[in-house]
């Protein structure tokens, strides 16, 4: 029967749902307000591309889905909380996220930067207690912990960000294209690709395929920064986020500098190359397979 991405999609997306409804805090003796933003911002929905991406790479080398989900939420919580900060006055100063308010618009500046802080911070808390508590290992979790502290950090999301910024005020005409690649490699990719390693190491990954399952995350974020940056300016779907504020403020984007034609051209090849990279591997990376080609063209 052939693969139904579309409900594979939703089917995982409700599972992720669930699973980080249960495992971020709630209650207890902390800041009701401040864990109202936190859920307010992580419960809002999104795609939940990144953690799909951990059980699909996760499946592709038969890992158990219960042991990927810690990993897979931690992801998800990051992410969060990149995206609330990203939306801040002084950052990209938007008013519309996952189809709702802003974190910031609705709870403030403080509490927003707050929320981002805790959600960054407990992520990791989560990923290790509630990994142990379904017997990944201790030695697995460390590995997962530093890989994911290094693609959110200063050498990854985080850089990127800044480079986002630096690029801004170096103003679009003196940026150049591999300079755009590496910013949307950065700020993107980098938890992009650490969504498929971790999921793929839980499972029990050998290096081999670990680098190329690297290399598949890597083409598909770099599609993914792209076809971003192509719906800001064109596209027509639910984007639950304003459309034009990438030119408004004078970011540098891959459409920016390459055009449109250019920009989609792009995202086709790197969408064709992450999908024959797969070719080694089984029936149980057809999920990975569809998800690369689903992203390559979607329009939300
Ligand atoms: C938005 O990420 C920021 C980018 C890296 C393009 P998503 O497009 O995955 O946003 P959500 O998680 O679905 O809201
Ligand atoms: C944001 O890129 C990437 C991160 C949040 C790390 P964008 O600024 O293009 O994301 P959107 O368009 O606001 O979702
Ligand atoms: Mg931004
Ligand atoms: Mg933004
Ligand atoms: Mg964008």
């Amino acid at each position: 029967m052939a693969f139904d991405i579309i409900n594979y999609l939703r089917a995982k997306r409700e599972l992720v749902d669930r699973a980080l409804d249960t495992l971020l805090p709630d209650g207890g003796e902390s800041q009701a307000r401040l864990l109202e933003s936190m859920r307010y911002s992580v419960l809002a929905g999104g795609k939940r591309l990144r953690p799909i991406l951990a059980l699909a790479a996760g499946e592709a080398v038969g890992a158990d889905p219960e042991k990927v989900m810690p990993a897979a939420c931690a992801i998800e919580m990051i992410h969060t909380y990149s995206l609330i900060h990203d939306d801040l006055p002084s950052m990209d100063d938007d008013a519309l996220r996952r189809g709702i308010p802003t974190n910031h618009r609705v709870f403030g500046e403080s509490t927003a930067i707050l929320a981002g802080d805790a959600l960054l911070s407990d992520a990791f808390g989560m990923l290790v207690a509630e990994g142990l508590r379904r017997g990944v290992s201790a030695r697995m979790i460390c590995e997962i912990v530093s890989d994911i502290a290094e693609a959110a950090g200063s050498r990854g999301m985080t850089e990127g960000q800044a480079m986002d910024l630096a690029l801004t005020l170096a103003g679009t005409k003196d940026v150049t294209l591999p300079q755009v690649e590496r910013m949307h490699a950065l700020k993107t990719g980098a938890m992009i690709r650490v969504s498929v390693t971790a999921g793929a190491r839980i499972g029990g990954a050998d290096e081999n395929q670990l680098e190329k399952l690297a290399s598949y995350a890597d083409a598909v974020g770099l599609a993914y920064q792209i076809i971003d940056d192509i719906l800001d300016i064109e596209g027509e779907g639910d984007l639950g986020k304003e459309r034009g504020n990438d030119e408004r403020h004078g970011k540098s984007t891959y459409p920016g500098l390459a055009g449109i034609e250019e920009s989609k051209r792009k995202a086709s090849e790197l969408t064709r190359k992450a999908v024959g990279i797969l070719e080694g591997f089984d029936h149980r990376a057809e999920a990975l397979r569809q998800i690369a080609l689903y992203l390559g063209c979607r329009n939300h």
